[in-house]
């Protein structure tokens, strides 16, 4: 099967490009990367609450917190226990350091072997949590996991944005975060059927597997990019590739435009000190200030905290699982709105309305929250009041779900030249994991000392990452990616970095990027 045909200009000829059923179903098999960060991201916080796990494994963590459910601090200082959220969080710092390892990987041996290593990193991961009998296992299978998310992050969202054809390369790309929200949805779900049974943990833990094995199975049968197989020399099977994903004989032009570009990108043998050259610095700055931004958002303190603070703020224990399963349901579904919009209306719009509408609920969160507990943390929501606080958490989470949460894996995956794309993925990665890893660690704290002050923290980085994309990111979409450069020599700002030798270069393509 092939869909509609388009052309897309190349560096100096019009290439054809049709969506082949060869290309959907790589990009979707190999999107399933983005289950296991997500399954990962919506398990812990579950099972770190179920008694017979905490009284197994954190005997002075269950103590302590039964003590604190007696004493009932106030709504902004409960459940604080940094033990259990260095536990939780050490996977985090396990995938920073793992990304930048997947980086050499996925140049050296290729998209596919980095994908597969993620996989199996992984499986043996959950496989280890699942049969825990001693916190050594717990934690060296946690340590695991870290590195399977570090490596399959690192280079699912590269393998999707090289497979992809250009007019459709967004959509694609945000299968990934789609994987994610849906691993996020099923661990949820899990969570909530396996929390009653004693040995409930062993289960949320070990299904982390299923993912894992799918993923493995998978990169084992997918092809690898054309791009990293000519980069590897491989030009006979990255032919056949390209005719499969484009849909037609008539590559050549395109192959040979591959060629040339990656022929330059292998001389250079020092990636990484590569991209700290200054013209680098657009993908250097985006690469780093997109990732820190994402968790700046405070996405997170709902992912992982959204039972604790409802519960915080009043909710019944009841109310405020269902909530939770509301808010991660509403993340899935507005995850849609962006894969079916960001070819056609672009990154910038949607980064621009998400950031908007995320820094009026984080606004309308924090002003709720003062006017019922005010400083003292005293009172209590009456029940529609709790119904307009759950309405602007929803409404928050499906802003990110179709703006910051994708974008912020697909933008830096393909506005790196090859030369230095893994690399850039690898930094996009290791900032998004230390930022996970510092939010979950201090928000209960924060919580704490800022009290309502915590959402008008996070709205404070809303603003200024929608000044940030407003000045400095270029629109992107429909520019084929080995094209990118184009976009920075008609940007106000970056042109300023880039060589003159590629403004001439390029000067010919109809993609018009803007501002
Ligand atoms: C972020 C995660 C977040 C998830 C929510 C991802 O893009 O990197 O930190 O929990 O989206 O859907």
């Amino acid at each position: 099967m092939a869909g509609v045909g388009l052309v897309h200009q190349g560096r100096t000829r019009q290439y054809e490009v049709k969506v082949t059923a060869y290309v959907l179903f790589s990009c979707f098999v190999a999107a399933m990367g983005g289950l296991l960060f997500g399954y990962d991201l919506g398990i812990t916080g579950g099972v770190t609450s179920m008694d017979p796990f905490l009284i197994k494994f954190f005997p002075s963590v269950y103590k302590q917190m039964k003590l604190e459910k007696a004493h009932e601090n106030g709504p902004y200082c409960r459940f604080n226990n940094e033990l259990l959220t260095l536990f939780t969080s050490s996977l985090y710092l396990a995938a920073l350091v793992a990304s930048l390892f997947a980086s050499n990987t996925t140049r050296i041996l290729g998209r596919k072997t980095s994908m597969f290593l993620g996989g199996l990193f992984f499986l043996v991961g959950a496989l280890l949590n699942g049969f825990a009998v001693n916190v050594a296992m717990l934690i060296i299978g946690r340590l695991l996991l870290g590195f399977g998310v570090g490596y399959s992050n690192q280079s699912v969202p590269v393998y999707l944005s090289e497979m992809a054809p250009p007019n459709i390369r967004g959509a694609l790309n945000m299968g990934f975060q789609m994987m994610i929200t849906i691993g996020i949805f099923f661990a949820n779900l899990i969570n909530y059927l396996t929390a009653a049974q004693e040995n409930g943990w062993r289960y949320s833990l070990g299904m982390g597997a299923v993912p894992a094995l799918l993923l493995c199975i998978a990169s084992l049968f997918l092809g690898d990019t054309p791009n990293s197989m000519i980069e590897r020399g491989e030009y006979g099977r990255a032919k056949i590739i390209l005719h499969k994903i484009r849909g037609t004989q008539d590559v050549d032009d395109e192959f040979q435009d591959l060629i040339d570009v990656i022929e330059v990108a292998r001389q250079v043998a020092h990636p990484w000190r590569n991209i700290t050259q200054p013209k680098y610095r657009p993908q250097l700055t985006l690469c780093s200030f997109i990732p820190f931004f994402q968790q700046l958002t405070g996405i997170n303190v709902i992912m992982f905290y959204a039972p604790v603070l409802f519960q915080s703020l009043g909710f019944g224990d009841d109310a405020s699982l269902m909530s939770a399963v509301i808010a991660v349901a509403v993340n899935v579904m507005a995850t849609m709105v962006s894969i079916l919009s960001v070819d056609k209306f672009g990154r910038r719009v949607l980064f621009l309305e998400g950031g908007t509408q995320m820094l009026l609920c984080q606004v309308a969160v924090g002003t709720l929250i003062a006017l019922k507990f005010g400083v003292k943390g005293e009172g209590s929501f009456t029940k529609s009041e709790a119904d307009l606080l759950l309405l602007f958490i929803c409404l928050f989470v499906a802003a990110f779900a179709w703006s910051w949460g994708p974008l912020s894996w697909l933008v830096p995956s393909e506005i790196c030249p090859l030369e230095v794309r893994s690399a850039g993925q690898s930094i996009n990665v290791a900032v998004n994991m230390l930022f996970t890893f510092g939010i979950a660690q201090v928000f209960l704290p924060m919580l704490c000392y800022l009290k309502f002050g915590l959402f008008f923290f996070f709205a404070g980085f809303l603003v200024m990452m929608t000044i940030f994309v407003a000045l400095l990111l270029p629109e992107t979409k429909n520019v084929p990616i080995e094209e990118m450069n184009s976009v920075w020599n008609s940007h106000w700002f970056w042109t300023k970095f880039v060589p003159q030798e590629v403004v001439s270069d390029h000067s010919s393509s109809n993609c018009k990027p803007s501002p």
